[in-house]
């Protein structure tokens, strides 16, 4: 297992990888619109133009993604883990791997806008609430910090 800097050849299987982690573990904790929404906007095209102002890394084996996550500035962003490989570590490797490279790159706090999904795992990793928050794209979300 790899981690990696996303490449343009990653694009379709990217986009597939978040849609596809959107559509079953998020449709949980928010409604049919808002995961519409976050579904239309990991459409190839936005990551490809995203990505140049955005640092998206992947996980990959043999060849195939696994997982995702993005740093924009100091946040980390589009964290996924494809349904099948959740509960594997992936995701603590993703996150290590980030504060890594923005430790490398003089970022001393890191900032992420939580999921409702995802707010049990990176309250694991150290991260702290903020504050809750209601984004007029999705819905409830919840800011959280870290020291690195
Ligand atoms: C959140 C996500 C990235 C976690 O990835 P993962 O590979 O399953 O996480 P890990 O296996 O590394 O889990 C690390 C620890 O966090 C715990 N954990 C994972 N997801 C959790 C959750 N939703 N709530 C509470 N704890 C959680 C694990 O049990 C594990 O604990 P342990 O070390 O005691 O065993 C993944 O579940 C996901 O893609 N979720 C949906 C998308 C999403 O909401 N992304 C975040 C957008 S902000």
């Amino acid at each position: 297992m790899i981690i990696r800097k996303f490449l343009q050849s990653d694009v379709t299987e990217l986009s597939e990888l978040m849609r596809k982690t959107v559509m079953k573990s998020n449709s949980k904790d928010y409604s049919k619109k808002a995961v519409q929404r976050l579904c239309d906007e990991y459409v190839p095209e936005r990551l490809l133009k995203d990505v140049r102002r955005i640092d998206i890394f992947v996980v990959s084996e043999k060849s195939k993604l696994l997982g995702t996550i993005s740093l924009v500035g100091n946040r980390i962003s589009r964290m996924f883990v494809l349904p099948e490989f959740q509960g594997k570590e992936i995701g603590s490797r993703l996150i290590k791997y980030v504060e890594q490279f923005a430790k490398k790159n003089g970022i001393t706090n890191l900032r992420v806008r939580s999921s409702l999904t995802a707010y049990g795992f990176y309250q694991k990793l150290g991260y702290q609430k903020t504050r809750r928050a209601s984004n007029k794209f999705v819905g409830p979300i919840i800011w959280m910090k870290k020291k690195i």
